[in-house]
C-alpha cells in the first residue's frame, strides 16, 4: 500500500471521512468566545455606529464574522476594505441587494462617493451592519470616507475587524476615527475546555467520535504548548493526526509524541554532527578521549602540521567555530582555557 492510500485507509479505520483540522473557517465550527461575541452583539443591538473587532492573525476574527453573520440578512460582509474610492462606490451593490425588484430596476447608483451617503439613507429602511475584515489594509482615503458614512448614514453600524497594527495606524493618521470606536472587542485565546471543544467539534464534523483518536494528555499537550489560540491548535493537530496516520497507531496520546520527539531530536543530532569537518570531527574525538584539554596539549594528537605554530592556529580556530556553534565548552583556569564536550555533543555521541 502506498503512502497515500495507508493514510486514507488510517481515516477509515479511525471513521473519520476526512482530515478535520483544515484552516477552513465554517460558522458551524466555531465555538467560544462567548463573552466577546455577546458584546459584538449587544453593541450592534444598540445601533453604536463604529466597532472594532480586533485579534492577532490566527485568532478567529473572520470566524467569528462568518459566525454572527451567517444566518442574518441584515449584516453585510467586506472580506477586505475596498482599496479605491471607486471600489467603495460599489458597497451600495450589497444595499440595494434587498429592494423591492421594481425598484431595483429604477434606482440610480452614486457616481460619486459624495452622494453615496445621501444614497444609502435613502435606500436602508432597517437597520444595518457593515462588517469591513482586513480594516487595517484599507488606505487612509477610504477609512475616511468611512468615517463620513457612519456620521451621516442612518441605521447603520460598521464593525471593522483588523490586526491590532490598526490600533497604530488610527493614531497616527486619524484620530477622528479612533474616536468615534465605541467598543473594542478583542480575541485572544480560547480556554482550555474550548479548545477542547474546538477539536471535538471538528471530528464529529467528520464523522468520527468525541476526540478520538486523541487522548485527554494530548488535548492538556495541545493547550499547553498552543494557549489555546485557535490558528496554532489546528495546526499541531493537524500535525498530531498525521504522526498517529504514519505510526498506524490506534490512538494518539502523550507517549506517541515522546517517541516522535525522541526520534527526531536524534535524527537532528545524527545531521548535525555529520555537518562538521574531518578536522572538526578530529577534535570532537580527542576531547572525547582527553577532555578538559587545553590546545596546547591537543597538538601532540594531531601531528600533520608543520609546526607547533601552526598547529596551534589551526586548532584555535577550529575550538572557536565548535565553540560558537554549542559543540564544546571552556572553562578559564588562572590564563589557560581547557576545553570540554558541551552536554549536548555528549548526548549526540552516546547516541550516535
Ligand atoms: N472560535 C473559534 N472556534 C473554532 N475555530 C476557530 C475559532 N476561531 C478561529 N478558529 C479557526 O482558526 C483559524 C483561524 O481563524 P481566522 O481565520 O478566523 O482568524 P483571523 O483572526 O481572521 O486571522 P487573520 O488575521 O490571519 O485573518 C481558522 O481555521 C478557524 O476555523
Ligand atoms: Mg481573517
Amino acid at each position: 500500500m502506498d503512502g497515500l492510500e495507508k493514510y486514507k485507509d488510517w481515516l477509515r479505520k479511525q471513521n473519520l471521512r476526512r482530515n478535520p483540522f483544515t484552516l477552513e473557517i465554517n460558522p458551524f465550527l466555531v465555538v467560544g468566545y462567548n463573552q466577546q461575541i455577546t458584546k459584538l452583539l449587544k453593541n450592534i443591538e444598540q445601533q453604536q455606529k463604529i466597532i472594532l473587532l480586533t485579534g492577532p492573525t490566527g485568532s478567529g476574527k473572520t470566524s467569528i464574522i462568518s459566525y454572527v453573520s451567517k444566518k442574518n440578512n441584515n449584516f453585510i460582509v467586506l472580506n477586505k476594505p475596498p482599496r479605491e474610492i471607486s471600489g467603495l462606490l460599489s458597497i451600495s451593490d450589497f444595499f440595494i441587494r434587498d429592494l423591492p425588484f421594481f425598484k431595483k430596476i429604477f434606482i440610480r447608483k452614486p457616481k460619486k462617493i459624495e452622494y453615496l451617503p445621501f444614497f444609502l439613507n435613502k435606500i436602508i429602511k432597517k437597520p444595518k451592519v457593515l462588517f469591513v475584515d482586513e480594516a487595517h489594509e484599507a488606505s487612509i482615503e477610504v477609512l475616511e470616507w468611512f468615517r463620513v458614512i457612519s456620521d451621516q448614514v442612518q441605521n447603520l453600524t460598521i464593525v471593522f475587524s483588523a490586526l491590532p497594527v490598526f490600533d497604530d495606524i488610527l493614531t497616527k493618521n486619524l484620530e477622528t476615527l479612533k474616536k468615534r470606536i465605541v467598543e473594542r472587542i478583542e480575541l485572544n485565546a480560547l480556554t482550555k475546555e474550548e479548545t477542547e471543544e474546538l477539536i471535538r467539534r471538528r471530528i464529529e464534523n467528520v464523522g468520527g467520535t468525541d476526540i478520538k483518536p486523541f487522548t485527554y494528555n494530548v488535548i492538556e499537550y495541545i493547550y499547553s504548548r498552543t494557549g489555546g489560540f485557535p490558528r496554532d491548535v489546528i495546526l499541531l493537530c493537524n500535525d498530531l493526526l498525521n504522526l498517529g496516520a504514519e505510526h498506524d497507531s490506534e490512538i494518539i496520546d502523550i507517549n506517541l509524541i515522546d517517541k516522535k520527539t525522541g526520534k527526531e531530536e536524534k535524527k537532528i543530532n545524527l545531521e548535525k554532527l555529520k555537518d562538521l569537518s574531518g578536522k572538526q570531527r578530529k577534535i570532537i574525538d580527542i576531547l572525547v578521549e582527553h577532555e578538559p584539554i587545553t590546545p596546547n596539549e591537543i597538538i601532540k594528537y594531531l601531528p600533520d602540521y608543520p609546526s607547533d605554530k601552526h598547529a596551534l592556529r589551526a586548532i584555535n580556530n577550529l575550538l572557536k567555530r565548535l565553540l560558537e556553534e554549542g559543540y564544546v565548552e571552556r572553562e578559564k583556569t588562572g590564563k589557560t582555557y581547557y576545553y570540554k564536550l558541551s552536554p549536548s555533543t555528549r548526548t549526540m555521541l552516546v547516541r550516535y
